[in-house]
Order: structure tokens, then sequence, then C-alpha cells
């Protein structure tokens, strides 16, 4: 389903919500699995969590957590690395243990990175899978970094960025020359094993690439596409965005 609202600003306090509503159903000690998601778009919905936990006591105790990807190589500090942005946007301000925190090691030697992968994996399957993953979408369909040629059932894995990501990204590395040429991303099958999916898209400059996601083909092409295919899956749009439905 598609829920479009008046602004990101309320979408995102919307997606917030659900998100302390998932933490808040668990009983005494009981974890909630989530996977996050970096880039502009959950930017809001961090610091609306922030802000639960800093007015309404929302307690991140017993949150684990999954990121979706991280640019490879990368340094965890390294001012362009998710570990950096998750920090500020989200860690940083709230209770989480720093045990209980999954980024995608972007310093690992290639030799171990399929073990890794693998192992990544295993993890939230062993805790039960992720209650939710929160996504952004990006303009080549990308969904944590899947470009597109990936596999419906791929797994956690290293990546080779498309020129358009990569432009995209030029910004926060000074150029895109600086911008790596891989990723670890999570897969479009570990993505698909949530138990709740929120893809979440802001102003016109992605109404095209949602069109394409919610209307067009199921295709490899744009991977965002086979999240079509599940049922558990909700488009939460501001208006700018849903402007091509
Ligand atoms: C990056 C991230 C994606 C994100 C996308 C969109 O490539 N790896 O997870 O969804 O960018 O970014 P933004 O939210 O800044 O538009």
């Amino acid at each position: 389903p598609v829920t479009v609202f008046p602004t990101a600003n309320s979408a995102s306090i919307s997606v917030a919500r659900r998100i302390a509503d998932i933490i808040k159903s668990k009983s005494d000690g009981e974890k909630t699995v989530l996977g996050l998601a970096t880039g502009a778009t959950p930017v809001k919905v961090y610091a609306e969590l922030v802000r639960l936990h800093r007015e309404e006591g929302l307690s991140f105790k017993n949150v684990i957590t999954f990121n979706l990807d991280e640019y490879y190589p990368m340094k965890p500090l390294a001012a362009q690395s998710y570990v950096a942005f998750m920090k500020e946007n989200l860690f940083d301000h709230v209770d989480i243990e720093w045990k209980n925190i999954n980024i995608p090691d972007g310093t690992l030697d290639a030799d171990y990175l399929q073990a890794y992968c693998y192992e990544y994996e295993q993890k939230i399957t062993r805790l039960g899978g992720l209650d939710l993953q929160i996504l952004g979408i990006g303009r080549t369909g990308h969904i944590g970094f899947n470009e597109p040629g990936s596999a419906p059932n791929s797994g956690t894995r290293l990546v080779t960025l498309d020129d358009l990501t990569r432009r995209d990204a030029s910004h926060d590395f000074g150029g895109k020359e600086n911008v790596p040429v891989k990723a670890i991303t999570m897969g479009i099958g570990t993505i698909f094993k949530a138990k709740e999916i929120i893809l979440m898209a802001w102003s016109q400059k992605k109404a095209s690439i949602i069109k394409k996601a919610v209307e067009g083909e199921i295709s490899s092409d744009v991977p965002a596409t086979y999240l079509q295919l599940s049922d558990n899956v909700e488009f939460i749009l501001d208006e700018g965005a849903a402007s091509s439905l």
C-alpha cells in the first residue's frame, strides 16, 4: 500500500511512531530488531526518535539494529562512513548499547568478506529476523545498495556502485572520483525477510523513480520494483514524491 502525507515531516513522525510502537509492544527484556537506512531520507525519522527518547522516555536498551549498507572500503571514523552518519543522527543521542549495533564493516580484508557477509545474514536470522526494515530509494531504483541487476534472492554481499549513485554521493566526498567504487549491502532477499518494510521517499526529485517502483514492471532493472511482490511493504511518500502516481 501507498500512503501519502502532506509533508516529509509529518510522514517521518508517523514512521518514528510506528518504530516506537514496535519497541513498546515487546514484553520485558524482549528484543526489537530494526533494519536501518542512511541517506537524507530517514534523517527526520531519527530526529523524532531522539525526541521521543528525550521527552517521552522511549528506550533503546532492548533494541538491536542492523544497517543496510556501508561503502567499501570505508573506515568507521571517516566523516562519510555510515557509522559516522548513524552516530550523529541517532546512536549518540539514545540509550542503545554499542554491542547491539551492527553496520557492515568497511575495513575488512577482501578475503574475509564472504564469510563476514554470511555471518551478518545469519546473525539476523538467529535473532528471529528483522521486525521492521526502513528504506530510502536511490535514483537508480536501488534499495540499500542493491543496484540494477540485483537478484531478488540476493543476500548480504559486496557490490559495485552504479555511476549515477556515485555521482549522487559526490557532494559528500568532494568529487565523484573520491566515492568508493564498491559497497557492502544487505541483499534484496535479506530485506524481504523482514516482517515489515517501509520505503520512504520525499520530494519531486524522487517522483519518477517512485512511479517506476510502485507502478512499473517488476524487473531487476529497478530493484525497488521487487517490493511490489511483498504484502508487508508500505510506501510512505510526501506529496512531491507521489506526484507522478
Ligand atoms: C544511498 C543509500 C540508500 C539510500 C539512498 C537514497 O545510496 N545507500 O540506502 O536509500 O542513498 O539517498 P537519499 O535518502 O539521500 O536520497
